[in-house]
Formats: C-alpha cells, sequence, structure tokens
C-alpha cells in the first residue's frame, strides 16, 4: 500500500528542490502518494494566506510532510510557516543529524563527526512575548516548562536507546538563569535516570559552541531549549558542510513534518543550480520515519555514493552541474545500490525488513 505524504514544495528553489527529491524518493521502489499543497507567496498570490486551510487539511490526513522552503514576507504582520505549523500540529523536536558527508570537502572532512541535535521547538524566547514597559525598556520572555523539557528530553533518551548511540549532553545556562534552565536541566536529569545505559552530562552553551568547534567528533546526542537549539544547530551544520546539505525534522506526537533547513534561494531559483542535497537527507530521515528503513539506507548510501566520487556536484559544493545532472546521479547510484542489495539477498535469503543486517551495512560502506 501507498504511503500518504503532504509534499509543500514552497517557494524560490523550493519546487525544483522538491521535485529533484520526490524523484530520488521514487528511484528507491517505496510507493508514495503525494499530496501537494501550496504554501509561501505562491498560496498568499492564489488564496490570499500564506498557509491555506488545504495545507492543515492535507497534513491532518497524511500525518507526514516534505517541505521545502517557503517565503514569509518581513512586515506586514505575517506570521513565519514554519512556528505557525510547528504550533498547529505540536511539533515540540526540532531534529537534525549532522554528519560527515564522505567526499564533501570541509576544514573538518577528515573528523568522524556523526551527532543529532534535539532542539525544543515551541517556547524559550521563541514565545513571542516581548512588550514595552516604559519608553526605552523592552521586555521578552524565556518560557521554560517542566511539560516541554521533559518531552523533549523523552524524545532524546528514547531516540538514543532506539538507535543505539552512547551519549546525550544537556547544553544550558543554568549558572545564570537558574530557575528556567534550571528547570530544563532538571527534566533532563531526571529523564537520564531512567536511561542508565546512556551517558549523560552537561555543558555550559559557551563552553559547548567552543568545544563543537575544537572536538566536533567527540558529540554524539545534543539536547538544548530553543535559543541555543537554534545557534547551536546552525554551527554544527557549519562543520560539515553547511545549511545546503544537512536535513531537518520537525516531529511531534501524530506528526512529522521534514525539512531543508536553509532558506528559498531566491539569487539562484529558477535557473536549475539549486543542490537538492538537504532535501534528499531529510527524504531519508522521512523513509525511516515511515518505516522504511532499508530504502532510506539505500537513499542514504546513494547520496554518499555521489559525493564519495565528486559526481556531478553543484556549484555551491564546489561543482559546475545542475541540479538535474546531480539528481540523475543519485538515481543512478540508488539503481546500482539496490542491484548490490538484491545480490546480497539472493545470497542469503533471510531478509529483513525492519532494518539492515550486517551483511548488507558491510556492502553499503562498502560502496560509499
Ligand atoms: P537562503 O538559505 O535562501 O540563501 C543563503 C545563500 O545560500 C544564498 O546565496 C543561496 O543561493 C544559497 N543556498 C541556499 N540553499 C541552497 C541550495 N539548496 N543550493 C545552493 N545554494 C543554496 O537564505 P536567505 O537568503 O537568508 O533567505 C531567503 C528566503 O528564504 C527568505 O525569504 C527567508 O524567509 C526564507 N527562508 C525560509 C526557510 C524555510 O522555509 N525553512 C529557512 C530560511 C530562510
Amino acid at each position: 500500500m501507498a504511503h500518504l505524504v503532504t509534499l509543500i514544495p514552497g517557494d524560490g528553489i523550493g519546487p525544483e528542490v522538491a521535485e529533484a527529491t520526490v524523484r530520488a524518493v521514487e528511484a528507491t521502489g517505496v510507493k508514495i502518494e503525494w499530496d501537494r499543497v501550496n504554501a509561501g507567496l505562491r498560496a498568499l498570490a492564489d488564496f490570499g494566506r500564506l498557509i491555506p486551510d488545504e495545507v492543515f487539511a492535507s497534513l491532518e490526513a497524511t500525518r507526514v510532510g516534505l517541505k521545502g522552503p517557503t517565503a514569509t514576507p518581513i512586515g506586514g504582520g505575517h506570521q513565519s510557516i514554519n512556528v505557525a505549523l510547528r504550533k498547529k500540529l505540536g511539533l515540540y523536536v526540532n531534529f537534525r543529524p549532522v554528519r560527515i558527508v564522505p567526499g564533501l570537502k570541509t576544514r573538518f572532512q577528515d573528523l568522524p563527526i556523526d551527532m543529532a541535535i534535539f532542539r525544543e521547538n515551541t517556547e524559550d524566547l521563541y514565545s513571542g512575548l516581548e512588550h514595552e514597559i516604559v519608553p526605552g525598556v523592552v521586555e521578552s520572555l524565556k518560557i521554560i516548562t517542566r511539560d516541554a523539557s521533559m518531552k523533549i528530553a523523552r524524545a532524546t533518551f528514547e531516540y538514543a536507546r532506539r538507535e543505539g548511540r552512547a551519549k546525550v549532553t544537556a547544553i544550558h545556562k543554568a549558572n545564570i538563569m537558574k530557575l528556567s534552565d534550571g528547570l530544563f536541566l532538571t527534566c533532563c536529569r531526571e529523564t537520564a535516570s531512567q536511561f542508565p545505559e546512556i551517558k549523560y552530562n552537561e555543558l555550559i552553551v559557551d563552553n559547548a559552541c567552543m568545544q563543537l568547534v575544537m572536538r566536533p567528533e567527540t558529540f554524539d546526542l545534543l539536547v538544548l531549549p530553543n535559543l541555543y537549539g537554534d545557534i547551536v544547530s546552525d554551527l554544527a551544520a557549519g562543520l560539515v558542510g553547511g545549511l545546503g546539505i544537512v536535513p531537518g525534522a520537525n516531529l511531534g506526537d501524530n506528526h512529522a513534518i521534514f525539512e531543508a533547513v536553509h532558506g528559498t534561494a531566491p539569487d539562484i531559483a529558477g535557473k536549475g543550480l539549486a543542490n537538492p542535497t538537504a532535501l534528499m537527507q531529510s527524504a531519508v530521515l522521512m523513509l525511516a520515519h515511515l518505516g522504511e528503513r532499508e530504502a532510506s539506507a539505500r537513499l542514504r548510501s546513494a547520496i554518499d555514493q555521489v559525493y564519495a566520487h565528486r559526481e556531478c556536484l553543484t556549484g555551491d559544493v564546489g561543482g559546475d552541474s545542475t541540479t538535474e545532472q546531480f539528481t540523475e546521479a543519485v538515481i543512478r547510484r540508488v539503481g546500482a545500490v539496490t542491484e548490490r542489495l538484491n545480490e546480497v539477498y539472493s545470497r542469503q535469503p533471510a531478509k529483513v525488513d525492519s532494518g539492515l543486517d550486517r551483511a548488507q551495512r558491510r556492502s553499503l560502506e562498502e560502496d560509499s
């Protein structure tokens, strides 16, 4: 049976990277019925609203979305589309895995960086509660609740247990914000005590930034309140090639939206130059979320191989190929990985549906 997924192509380069990603996902053979809906500037022009009701209706029905970047007009009282979707759908986890893509040239290319960031997505200084007390004095409220902190801590540790990760680091500034960040830490500690097999430590956010730059390979999972999470996510993305590469996911109890974290890149929109890697890597996460772990691993391996062989890379990562040429290269590699796995399956009939066994993993890694 086909999976139902809401596709929001978005603005600027959004439709180009979304189409490339749909083709790469379809190359894996997973059946997906895409419900295409518009949000952003195109929706504003067509319906007079940045997020028409049909977007929420579709996400209510499918519960899973793949989203390209959308432009939010500055001024005019428009709420950011991403903030609106997170609030309405209760997407309290902002998840960003950060790993070195083999072959991609970065300052840190020789380090085994493989971390994942869990950023609380609903409160903290992003609650939008600001007011002027008297002329010249403005107050912005930092809201930290036990409920939201427990949810993000639990999501982090559950992921650690499920994926066999070794360590969770909570990042904070509780030495200064004793009550608010103190509550966040208390929730992380309480949760850590229920997962004794997972190592737990804490770092003050400024020290964490320095350690991330000096010893990024020592980090595993990071859990942070919203503001530090936003900043540290981009710092970490910068270690492995920037926002054009890393994927993102907004996750709640009932819904999930997978999206690239870069913007609409108006300077290159419509020119066929956009790099679809970040949205393709978001689709890797989406396939795993849909239970298609094997197809997810195949798509990830195909992207890795394209980079490892520096085949058809786009301009932003030092190549001179188009979005189309890069996409074709990924699709060819998906085909090659699938053939190789089929060979392994035929030698080893005990197929593992929910993931890859050791021989299959080795086979994928050999090609990378
Ligand atoms: P941007 O990420 O769109 O662009 C920054 C630079 O990176 C540009 O030079 C652009 O060409 C390049 N770039 C970005 N993604 C690329 C890709 N996939 N391939 C190749 N080059 C890429 O950031 P900017 O200019 O600050 O924002 C432009 C618009 O995007 C704004 O309207 C902003 O509101 C929106 N935006 C939307 C986001 C979302 O929907 N998730 C996130 C960030 C910004």
